[in-house]
């Protein structure tokens, strides 16, 4: 068989689809943009339609450009945007509202009801998680109590709920398969990680019909064939995963203590510990890195909410640049002597804060302050929030061997150098860029590639993952500490019980 593998990688901002070949070997890529919107301040919904039909068109043109008989596709893996919220007609596949979109705070008041209630403990200790809106739950929770209907019908099995890969899975299979896999689960606040199955206390407290939850499978399992109405072949899905653990995987970060952290619209840091299922006391989160034949791999996780998406900012919000890629020059030429911070809380904060009522701020302006200590700034940002993960997770998982190397991939470290060294300086260890720039996409393809058995098991893949470029830290370190002491002072002061 031809060891051709199909990857969706259906992202917040975009689709896209990659074939890559035998030899694991990108061939052809597509992608199509996605509209966000906004309909109040803190919502933010994608339209599932959009997601499908983007997902369909990129993965056809990419077949296409890829010059190999659909016949030779062996499988096709999945990731995902996570926690992204989507309900639908079990019957005509209808989506019954908009999607919710991970970055959506609508629910921050159910949070916090909750947390009153002193139900943040019974909810950690059983899905690793933090009653943010970020994740599924509550926006469920929303929909089931605001939809008209909406809750009757599922109680009655008429209605399906999935995070994005269950919607795609749904739609590929023609309503043949409502599945998810244990990463996209382990994101919902109501799948219990050390038992690996929905929690029927937690579904009671959110109120939430179990009739309506997908079967949960392995990230490399059978999930179907897509309906031939689709490619024009029945082509086995056999991979899914979350994309941050899809980027773990392409990473090839399968020794516990490795490290990745991956600069898309946020930042996801996630540190592989094992069978070790690990309870952050500093307001990280543990989440299932990936399960294979039945085994949970755990991985501690810091999710920042914006990174990329204030380099965005900077270009659509404030037109200081026009490409992302013109970042980093705009930055060298910030006057060193000024000490100016952007804490970009556009969504609220994420790890370790957790504070989503923060609105973003500048500190430190003077009269001489420019497009290019804005730059400087925001570039700059990124590296202090991913310190603030690292010393998390090293306190969380004091006395093991966590490797000082962190892996980066993603968008603004393929078009950042001046930012990955920043990385580097900030966080005091070397940094290094993958040479396949794609990692999501390549865990995802290595998940059914595997699964297919036309790709290596996990050890030559890792073996076969190489560095485009280290970035080794050179910053003083009395430079590095005055720098982190003043990036800990504008935090402090953008929390929302400082406004
Ligand atoms: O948890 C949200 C994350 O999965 C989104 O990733 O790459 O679409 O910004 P990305």
């Amino acid at each position: 068989m031809s060891g051709h593998i199909l990857a969706i990688d259906q992202g917040t901002t975009s689709s896209r689809a990659i074939v890559f070949d035998a030899g694991m070997k990108m061939i052809s890529s597509a992608q199509e943009e996605i509209k966000q919107s906004y309909p109040q301040p803190g919502w933010v919904e994608h339209d599932p339609d959009e997601i499908w039909t983007t997902v369909v068109n990129t993965a056809r043109k990419a077949l296409a450009n890829a010059n190999v008989p659909v016949a030779d596709i062996a499988a096709i893996g999945i990731t995902n945007q996570r926690e992204t919220t989507v309900v639908w007609e079990r019957k005509s596949g209808r989506a019954l509202y908009k999607a919710i979109v991970w970055q959506d705070r609508r629910t921050a008041e159910v949070c916090d009801s909750l947390k009153a209630d002193g139900y943040e403990k019974l909810f950690s200790a059983k899905t690793g998680l933090l009653l943010d809106p970020y994740f599924s739950g509550t926006k469920l929770r929303w929909l089931l109590d605001n939809v008209d209907g909406l809750r009757e019908r599922a109680e009655a099995g008429e209605v399906c709920f999935g995070t994005v890969d269950s919607w795609l899975i749904f739609n590929l299979t023609g309503g043949r398969v409502h599945a998810t896999d244990a990463t996209n689960a382990s994101r919902t606040l109501l799948f219990n990680i050390t038992e690996g199955r929905w929690d029927d206390e937690l579904l009671g407290l959110l109120r939430i019909p179990a009739a309506m939850l997908p079967e949960v499978k392995d990230c490399a399992d059978d999930f179907g064939v897509t309906d031939r109405d689709v490619f024009g072949a029945a082509i086995p899905i056999l991979g899914v995963a979350g994309d941050q653990q899809a980027a773990t995987i392409g990473n090839a970060c399968f020794k516990p203590g490795m490290m990745k952290s991956t600069y898309g619209t946020g930042c996801f840091a996630l540190l592989n510990t094992g069978r070790d299922c690990v309870a952050s006391s500093n307001r990280m989160i543990t989440t299932i890195a990936y399960r294979l034949g039945g085994k949970t791999t755990y991985a501690l996780e810091g999710s920042i909410f914006i990174a990329g998406a204030a380099v965005q900012w900077l270009r659509d919000g404030l037109g200081l640049i026009s490409q992302a890629s013109e970042s980093g020059t705009l930055a060298t030429r910030a006057d060193p002597n000024q000490q100016v911070y952007v804490v970009p809380a556009f969504t609220g904060l994420g790890a370790p804060y957790w504070d989503p009522e923060a609105r973003g701020a500048i500190f430190g302006l003077t009269r001489n302050s420019g497009p290019a200590e804005l730059a400087h700034a925001v570039l700059e940002s990124v590296a202090y929030q991913t310190l603030d993960l690292l010393i998390a997770m090293r306190k969380d998982w004091g006395g093991h061997h966590i490797e000082t190397v962190l892996r980066v991939d993603g968008g603004m470290a393929a078009s950042s150098d001046w930012t990955m060294q920043r990385l580097a300086d900030v966080v005091g260890n070397p940094v290094d860029r993958s040479a396949v720039l794609e990692t999501t996409a390549l865990g995802a393809a290595w998940l059914a590639g595997s699964r297919a058995a036309v790709w290596p098991d996990h050890e030559q893949f890792g073996k076969a993952w190489a560095c485009n470029r280290r970035f080794q830290p050179s910053m003083e370190e009395a430079e590095r500490q005055t720098k982190i002491a003043g990036w800990r002072n504008a935090v402090s002061r953008t929390l929302s019980g400082a406004q």
